[in-house]
C-alpha cells in the first residue's frame, strides 16, 4: 500500500473514492458538506431520506456524483457528534477500508481527519490511518492449496490535512503507521502460523532478518548449548520432551546512549504447548500453537523501532522459545529445576511452563543486562481469560508509575489494561518442601492462578521496576469482532511500542 498526505479539497480532488464522514442525527462534517454543495445537495438528499444514520462503522457507496471529480463518495458513520473521538475513528477507517477493499476502487483519498479528533492531532490521525488501513487488510497466511482468494485493487491511499504546515506530520505518521503495521503483520502472521512451522528456530531466522534488514537493530540467537552455559535449567527442562531445539533471542535496538541500562522486554515463546507430561485435554489443546504471542509482541516491537519508529533510548527483547511435548526425557511432575541465578523451582506441574522460561527471562534482564526496567509479556494464564475475558489484558506490577504508564499507553492505543494485585498473602500458595517455589498455585479452585503467577515472576526481578502482561484473553480470537481480530491479534505490541516512544516511564 502506498500511502501519501494531501492538501486538495474533496471538491476538487480527483480519486476513486472520496471517504466523507457523517455524524448521527443527519450531521455532515466538513468535509461532506463541501461535497454536498458541489454536487447540488445530493448527500444531504440522501441523509434526510433516511438512507444512512451516521451509526459508527456504517458505510454508504454513491457512486458518480454529479460535479465532483471523485468517481464515488464513500459515507463513513462516526456516530454521535460528541462522543466523537479516536475509537470511532479508527472503527470509520476500518469500515471504510473493509468496504473499499470488496469494492474495484485502487486508490481513495480520507476526509476523516479534517474533523477535530480529542487528543489526537495530525500525526497521529494519520498514523492511526495507515495503522488500521494495513491492518484491516491484514490476511491469516492459508496454507491451502489451489487458486488463493484474489487480492483487494486497493493500492493508494490519501489523508487529506486541511493546511501546508500539517503535511510534514501527516507524512511522519503515515511512515510510523506503517512500521506499526508491518509489526503487528509479523506477531499476527507468528500466532497464526501452524507450531510444525512457526518453531523456535523458526522465529530465529525471522529475527535473524529482521537484523539483516534494519541497522538499528542487532540479534543474538542462542542456541540449547548457550542456554546450558548461561545456566537456564528451567527453561531447559521445559525443552526437554520435544524434538525441537530452543532458543533464547536477543535483539538490541541501540536507540539510547551507548553503555545506557537498556528497557528490556521479555516474551514467552511457547511454539506449542501441549502441556508436557501434565497432558492438557485434546479441546484445551487446540489453538496452544499461538502460546509464543508474547514473544511475537516483542518481535514486532523491536520491529517496528528497526523499521521507522525512532525512540532515544536502549531496548532489548528477549524472546525465550521452547516448545513444551511429553517425549521420553520430559520433565516430570515433581523434578527440581535450577534457574538462571540460582533460584530453585519444584515443577509440581509441567503445564505451568512459561513462567519456568520467563523466570530464567527476567533474571537474565536484570542480573546479565543490567536492565533498569523489564517488562514480561506471556499467554500465561486461563485464569486471566476467566477473569477478564479477551478485552483486557492483565497487569501487574511493581512499580505504580510504570503501571499507570503502562495503562495510559494502552488506552492510547486501543489496548486496554486491567491491573490486578500482587498481594503477598498469596506467596504461600507457591511454597514448596524441597525448593525455593513451586511452579504452579495449591489448591486448584480456589488459586487465584493469574496472582500467583505474576508472584512466581516477581522473584526473579529483585526490586528491578518491572510489569507483567498476561495476554492469554486478548493474545487470540476465535471471532471476528469489530474489535479484535480472528486468530492472533498481535494485541500489546501498540501498548508497549507507545510506552518506549514516551521514553518508558516506570
Ligand atoms: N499457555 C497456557 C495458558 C493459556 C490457557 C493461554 C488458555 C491461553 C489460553 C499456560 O501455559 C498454562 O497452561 N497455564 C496453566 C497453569 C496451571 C497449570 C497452573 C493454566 O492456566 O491452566
Ligand atoms: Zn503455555
Ligand atoms: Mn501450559
Amino acid at each position: 500500500m502506498q500511502f501519501h498526505a494531501t492538501r486538495s479539497s474533496v471538491a476538487s480532488q480527483r480519486t476513486a473514492c472520496a471517504v466523507v464522514g457523517v455524524y448521527e442525527k443527519r450531521q455532515l462534517s466538513a468535509a461532506a458538506g463541501t461535497l454536498d454543495e458541489k454536487c447540488g445537495g445530493l448527500i444531504r438528499r440522501v441523509v434526510r431520506r433516511g438512507d444512512f444514520d451516521g451509526k459508527s462503522g456504517s458505510v454508504l457507496p454513491i457512486a458518480d456524483l454529479p460535479g465532483a471529480n471523485a468517481e464515488r463518495a464513500l459515507l463513513v458513520g462516526l456516530g454521535p457528534r460528541a462522543a466523537f473521538g479516536r475509537k470511532a475513528y479508527r472503527k470509520a477507517v476500518a469500515a471504510a477500508t473493509e468496504w473499499l477493499s470488496k469494492s474495484g476502487a485502487r486508490d481513495a483519498v480520507f476526509y476523516l481527519a479534517l474533523e477535530p479528533i480529542p487528543d489526537v492531532d495530525t500525526y497521529y490521525a494519520a498514523r492511526f490511518a495507515a495503522e488500521t488501513v494495513q491492518s484491516t487488510l491484514y490476511r491469516i497466511p492459508a496454507l491451502k492449496s489451489g487458486r488463493k482468494p484474489p487480492s483487494p485493487k486497493l493500492s493508494k491511499v490519501g489523508v487529506a490535512v486541511s493546511d501546508r504546515g500539517e503535511l510534514a506530520p501527516a507524512r511522519r505518521g503515515l511512515a510510523h503507521g506503517e512500521a506499526i503495521a508491518a509489526g503487528m503483520a509479523l506477531t499476527r502472521d507468528l500466532g497464526n502460523l501452524p507450531a510444525n512451522v512457526c518453531t523456535p528456530s523458526y522465529l530465529a531466522s525471522r529475527a535473524r532478518q529482521m537484523a539483516r534488514d534494519h541497522k538499528a537493530v542487532r540479534a543474538k540467537i542462542m542456541n540449547e548449548a548457550d542456554i546450558k552455559r548461561l545456566k537456564m535449567g528451567a527453561f531447559l527442562s521445559v525443552t526437554r520432551g520435544s524434538e525441537q531445539p530452543p532458543r533464547l533471542i536477543v535483539i538490541e535496538y541501540r536507540g539510547g546512549k551507548p553503555g545506557e541500562a537498556p528497557v528490556a522486554l521479555v516474551g514467552k515463546g511457547i511454539t506449542f504447548d501441549s502441556g508436557g507430561l501434565s497432558l492438557k485435554p485434546a479441546d484445551a489443546q487446540v489453538g496452544m500453537k499461538t502460546d509464543m504471542s508474547g514473544a511475537a509482541v516483542v518481535a514486532a516491537v523491536m520491529g517496528s523501532l528497526a523499521d521507522r519508529v525512532p525512540a532515544g533510548i536502549q531496548v532489548t527483547g528477549l524472546l525465550c522459545m521452547a516448545e513444551n511435548l511429553p517425549g521420553a526425557s520430559a520433565t516430570r511432575p515433581g523434578d527440581v529445576v535450577t534457574h538462571h541465578g540460582g533460584l530453585t523451582s519444584e515443577v509440581v506441574n509441567t503445564d505451568a511452563e512459561g513462567r519456568l522460561v520467563l523466570g530464567d527471562g527476567l533474571d537474565f534482564a536484570v542480573r546479565d543486562l543490567a536492565a533498569d526496567v523489564v517488562v514480561d509479556i506471556a499467554t500465561l494464564t486461563g485464569a486471566a481469560t476467566l477473569g477478564l475475558g479477551r478485552r483486557y489484558a492483565a497487569l501487574f506490577s511493581n512499580s505504580d508509575v510504570l503501571a499507570q504508564a503502562l495503562r495510559d499507553a494502552g488506552e492510547a492505543a486501543g489496548e486496554q489494561m486491567w491491573r490486578m494485585p500482587l498481594h503477598d498473602g498469596y506467596a504461600e500458595l507457591i511454597s514448596s518442601d524441597v525448593a525455593d517455589q513451586a511452579n504452579a498455585g495449591r489448591g486448584r479452585g480456589l488459586s487465584p492462578g493469574s496472582i500467583t503467577a505474576a508472584l512466581f515472576l516477581q522473584r526473579f526481578v529483585s526490586g528491578t521496576a518491572w510489569a507483567h502482561l498476561d495476554i492469554a484473553g486478548p493474545g487470540r480470537s476465535d471471532a471476528e469482532r469489530d474489535d479484535l481480530p480472528k486468530g492472533g491479534t498481535g494485541f500489546g505490541a501498540r501498548a508497549l511500542l507507545r510506552w518506549i516512544e514516551a521514553g518508558a516511564p516506570a
